[in-house]
């Protein structure tokens, strides 16, 4: 289903909401089975082209491919191949954690032994087998996402994309969740596509890194070429050379 062990190809591929340019003439390649880091500042066009690629949103122009489908005509089983944990994600805090990888797995269609035993496995991964009857809301914000990370996987696909998985997360849940897709991409062979404006984060799991900013894809390349490229000590110093320190300042003013 992978196209010469590319599971995303995009050529020119543009987005706009009205006078909005949310996406410009993006060239994006990322190999099967890796951990791509999408780094970008608030606006960069990171949730429109994680849309786009799971198939929510049509393009303005360009094109797309994903595991070898094209998002444009071929939305359904772009949907069977992938798996998204969207911005904002729901979560039933009613349920227990098995009943809601139950739920989730029959929205995809999965039920039966098959179903059970991947969810027993995720739970086992996820080291949650000893409270999986307990319902989500008595569980800590770092072990509901990991619910949530899991629950992308269920119907086995070959690319999961995690939009900001972390971004609501203090360190020690962020560890969580990093921990969890580090297990996962050992014992799977999805490959992750992930945007993030964490920096540490991206270093620590992604082995490829592309940086968007306004639209533009601006770097691609491993961390250390990055690093190396720019003549900085980490990724972080390298973004904000990239991107320019003043939009991050910004940011961090507006949450204040
Ligand atoms: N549905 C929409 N309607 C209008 N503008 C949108 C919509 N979705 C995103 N945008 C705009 O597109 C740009 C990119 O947004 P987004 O992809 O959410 O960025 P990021 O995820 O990198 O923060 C922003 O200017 C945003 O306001
Ligand atoms: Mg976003």
């Amino acid at each position: 289903m992978t196209k010469n062990g590319i599971c995303i190809r995009t050529r020119g591929l543009n987005k706009s909401f009205g006078s909005v340019h949310a996406v410009r003439d993006l060239d994006l390649e990322m190999k099967t089975s890796s951990r791509f880091g999408f780094l970008g500042p608030n606006g960069a066009g990171k949730t429109t082209t994680v849309r786009i690629l799971s198939g929510l949103l049509k393009q303005t122009s360009g094109s797309a491919e994903v595991c070898g489908f094209d998002v444009s005509t071929d939305r359904d089983q772009v949907k069977t191949v992938t798996g998204l944990l969207p911005e904002s994600p729901g979560l039933y805090s009613k349920l227990s954690a098995r009943e809601f990888l139950e739920l989730i797995g029959a929205l995809n269609r999965r039920s039966g032994d098959s179903l059970s035993w991947r969810i027993d496995s995720l739970l086992s991964i996820l080291g949650l087998e000893g409270r999986q009857d307990d319902l989500l809301e008595s569980y800590s914000s770092g072990m509901k996402q990991k619910v949530l990370v899991a629950s992308t996987l269920l119907h086995e696909p070959k690319l999961v994309f995690l939009d900001e998985p972390t971004a609501r997360l203090d360190p020690s849940a962020s560890a969580l969740v990093k921990d969890l897709i580090l297990a996962l991409a050992e014992e799977t062979e999805t490959g992750f596509f992930i945007c993030t404006h964490m920096t540490d984060f991206a270093e620590d799991v992604c082995d490829i890194i592309g940086i968007l900013n306004q639209g533009r894809l601006v770097t691609l390349g491993a961390p250390q070429d990055i690093i190396e490229r720019t003549k900085t000590s980490d990724l972080e110093e390298a973004y904000l050379k990239i991107v320019g320190g003043k939009i991050d300042r910004k940011t961090l003013l507006a949450w204040r």
